[in-house]
């Protein structure tokens, strides 16, 4: 099944963790983005682990092979289950990433790597200096990202069945996720739950939609109720 994470996109670290007080027992996963992590740190982490949820640490790292390295030591270390970086950092950045996990591995947990394709609030000729459509690119990312052996990408659900076809033990991580009716926002290549998991996507990242509704856990609630209800695409054996 796939899981839905809550991105916790609020101005304090009180506000967050009321959040997710009010999310638990209804969704396993927090996103800790930049915002909130600048704001709260390593100790937000320790107190959303506390409460017994996945961490997911998007700080989208992208910088000289040797500080990503690092920085992705210092995110095992705090017990953080699952960051992304991108893509564009390029391989020997990525490489320097999975060695310093895997590292960390051998000394205690350590998270899954996810590479950033394209920002979901990409649309077609915004991304300077690319000219391809930003599905075509995604996709040629998302194709080094499973040669290099990252564990999964994040891109937008329009983007995972193309994925999956060329990569299929890739994990898809989708933001731009929109149940129907509610506000695109600053969101440009948006789907709703239903359609992201029948493409494929093994993680939807929800923000707006669940943090602005008048009750977020019913919010939540029906989001999953929507994911659940929807037929998962046939998988060839192992990928799952
Ligand atoms: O509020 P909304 O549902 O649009 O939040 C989406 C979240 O996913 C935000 O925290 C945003 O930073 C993140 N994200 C994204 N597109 C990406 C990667 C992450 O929207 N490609």
């Amino acid at each position: 099944m796939p899981q839905l994470i809550v991105a916790l996109d609020v101005p304090d670290r009180e506000k967050a963790l009321g959040m997710a007080r009010e999310l638990r027992g209804v969704l396993d996963w927090c996103k800790v983005g930049m915002e909130l992590f600048t704001l709260g740190g390593p100790l937000l982490v320790e107190r959303l682990k506390e409460q017994g949820f996945h961490v997911f640490l998007d700080l989208k790292f992208y910088d000289i092979p040797h500080t990503v390295a690092r920085a992705v030591a210092a995110a095992a270390s705090i017990g953080v289950d699952l960051l992304t970086l991108h893509c564009q950092g390029g391989e020997r950045m990525c490489r320097a990433a999975l060695e310093a996990r895997d590292a960390a591995a051998r000394a205690s947990s350590a998270p899954r790597l996810f590479g950033v394709t394209v920002l979901t609030s990409f649309g077609p000729g915004e991304m300077p200096g690319v000219t391809a459509n930003p599905g075509v690119f995604a996709h040629e990312l998302a194709s080094a990202a499973a040669a290099w052996g990252l564990d999964g990408v994040v891109c937008s659900g329009h983007e995972v069945r193309a994925i999956k076809a060329s990569a299929p033990a890739l994990r898809c991580l989708c933001p731009g996720i929109r149940p129907g009716g509610t506000d695109a926002g600053d969101q440009r290549r948006t789907m709703t739950p239903a359609e992201a998991v029948r493409a494929g996507a093994e993680y939807l990242v929800v923000g707006r939609p669940i943090l602005q509704a008048d009750a977020p856990a019913r919010a939540a609630a029906a989001i999953l109720e929507e994911m659940k209800a929807a037929p998962l695409p046939p998988s060839p054996a192992g990928t799952r």
